[in-house]
């Protein structure tokens, strides 16, 4: 292999979590650190893609040689992943989150005055699925991610039917794994086909071998 493997493509990856704002101060978020998305993107862009990356709020630098978006909710996510497009392959790795509060509080929620207040939730919008459904500009390889804690296979075997996505990379987040937030992965490759077993390993390398095998999906054999 080597670098040149997606010579020619444009790659849109998006990573980190998303916050949501209930009051000006707090927000609703998730354990994400961003590290296996923008290894993606960086790997992508090494291997000579046209690399946008659109990321949740992380501690990470921006990756060399690619084009970050930063974005804070799920809705400027999707609002600025349709902006990135088209694209060849979308990779969508962010954890975003499922709720956002109905309405954001103009001024700081203030705790005087007895009860709490009540935290209104509603749905979030899934970009992977709107962007994998679409019928017009889909890119021809969509890629979900899944966090699971139980019956990783069988339930990516699911998401990857109701999200409309060509491949599910899943992975065991269950707290005794250390996957969330931690340096190592282990990860199922999941088809409609096909399940294939990684060993664990760094994200980076996660990341390599993924865009090595984009690389074969797309049609572009390295
Ligand atoms: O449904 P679930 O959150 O488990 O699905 C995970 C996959 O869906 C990931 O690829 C994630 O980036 C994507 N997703 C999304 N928008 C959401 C929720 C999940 O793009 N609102």
């Amino acid at each position: 292999s080597g670098g040149g493997e997606l010579a020619g493509l444009r790659v849109l990856v998006t990573s980190g979590p998303t916050h949501e704002p209930i009051d000006p101060v707090r927000y609703i978020a998730n354990r994400s650190s961003g590290r296996q998305g923008h290894a993606i993107a960086a790997a992508a862009a090494a291997a000579g893609a046209e690399v946008t990356l659109v990321s949740g709020p992380v501690s990470l630098s921006d990756p060399p040689g690619v084009r970050t978006i930063r974005v804070e909710t799920a809705r400027e996510m999707l609002a600025a992943v349709e902006a990135a497009l088209p694209a060849d392959i979308a990779v969508f790795a962010a954890a975003v989150a499922d709720w956002r509060t109905e309405t954001e509080a103009g001024q700081k929620l203030k705790k005087d005055g007895g009860a709490p207040p009540p935290l209104q939730l509603a749905l979030n919008p899934d970009i992977l699925a709107t962007i994998a459904q679409r019928t017009e500009g889909r890119p021809p390889l969509v890629v979900g991610f899944a966090a699971e804690t139980e019956n990783v296979v069988e339930h990516a075997r699911q998401k990857l039917a109701r999200k409309g996505c060509d491949l599910i990379v899943a992975n065991d987040v269950s707290p005794a794994t250390g996957v969330m937030g931690g340096e190592r992965n282990t990860v199922h490759l999941v088809t409609a086909q096909t399940v294939e077993t990684w060993p664990t390993m760094g994200k980076d390398e996660v990341a390599r071998r993924l865009v090595a095998r984009l690389g074969e999906l797309a049609g572009k054999r390295p």
